[in-house]
């Protein structure tokens, strides 16, 4: 118990309070169903690209004036987010060799639990934020790590630009690293909003029901061979050869939520209307491809230089209710 003690004196002196942002990350190779439930560790690698206009801001404060912890999220309490986030202070104060409950205040900038990933970028934060407040010193490695315990996609959020997440075979062996920097092509992946509301099956029930579906272990055969790939088209920026790939990828997903037991279904008609608009344009000549994740929002993806087109054109369509323009962005920092 001394050293405890000793560490949370030292602590209270010192920083217990931190304050991260992080992006949100969408992926180009998915990941659906885990290997390990507990673990987390999932059933096959996954590539992403961190989007620019979609973040979570958390400050973390460990303290002796907190009895329990209080968890705010978009100025709310709501128990089984608070226990979650609880459960993921658990880990960092097992870690730090520290009992101090906490506060935590989060922020999105974007509805969260529509299928956004908001806990890509919420895990991701929490875990910088946290950490930090608590006197751990990590490698960004181990902060995937940490992060991914919290919520898998979220260790993807931690490094710069486009990411990979090697599935590895145990804890200390899953974990992200930065494929690529923000810089390295000029891309842009428009959010468009469709009508939605909040999720009615959460994605962690989702992963667990990949299995049911026939289809699951012949995706998981051909992933390692579609990752090569991916990550080749990426290296050379053909654009059309990563676009065709990534939107096979994104209905091959779903085609698991599909066919599992229960059915998942996260799409709305809107989903297929902007889904059938955008292959319509690319049959008019304009390169953009699109990807979904556990929602109904598609994410468009096109070069830089056709951008502004795409937008003109989405203007039009009335499913769409908003419309977030993202670029490659930087994974989770401290705020001062
Ligand atoms: O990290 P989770 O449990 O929210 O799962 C993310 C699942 C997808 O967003 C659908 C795919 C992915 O790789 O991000």
């Amino acid at each position: 118990m001394f050293p405890v003690m000793l560490k949370e004196f030292f602590l209270k002196n010192k920083f217990m309070k931190a304050t991260a942002i992080a992006p949100s990350n969408i992926a180009l190779i998915k990941y659906w169903g885990k290997k390990d439930e507990k673990l987390r560790l999932p059933a096959n690698s996954s590539i992403s690209i961190n989007l620019s206009g979609l973040k979570t801001i958390t400050t973390v404060e460990f303290s002796p004036k907190y009895e329990k912890d209080e968890v705010i999220i978009d100025q709310k309490e709501n128990a089984k987010e608070g226990k979650r986030v609880s459960q993921h202070l658990d880990r960092i104060r097992k870690l730090a060799k520290i009992s101090l409950r906490a506060k935590v205040i989060s922020k999105n900038n974007f509805p969260k639990s529509s299928g956004l990933a908001s806990s890509a970028s919420g895990f991701a934060a929490l875990t910088l934020a946290g950490a930090q407040a608590a006197g751990l010193n990590l490698s960004q490695k181990e902060l995937t790590v940490l992060a991914r315990l919290g919520s898998g996609s979220a260790c993807r959020s931690i490094p710069d630009g486009f990411v990979e997440w090697r599935q590895g075979k145990d804890s200390q062996s899953s974990y992200a690293y930065s494929l690529f920097p923000t810089d390295y092509w000029d891309l842009s992946i428009i959010t468009t909003l469709v009508e939605s509301g909040e999720k009615k099956v959460s994605t962690s029930s989702g992963h667990q029901l990949a299995k049911t579906s026939h289809f699951f272990k012949t995706r998981l055969k051909k992933i390692n061979d579609k990752i090569v790939l991916l990550k080749n088209f990426i290296k050379e920026k053909n654009f059309l050869a990563f676009g065709e790939l990534v939107e096979k990828e994104a209905l091959e997903m779903h085609a698991i939520m599909l066919t599992s037991t229960p059915s998942l279904i996260y799409w709305q008609p809107a989903t297929i209307e902007v889904l059938k608009y955008i292959q319509n344009l690319r049959e008019a000549g304009l390169p953009v491809y699109g990807t979904i994740d556990a929602g109904p929002h598609l994410y468009i993806i096109c070069e830089r230089k056709n951008e502004k087109e795409l937008i003109n054109k989405l203007k039009k369509v009335e499913a769409i209710k908003k419309v977030i323009i993202n670029r490659p962005a930087p994974g989770a920092r401290l705020v001062s």
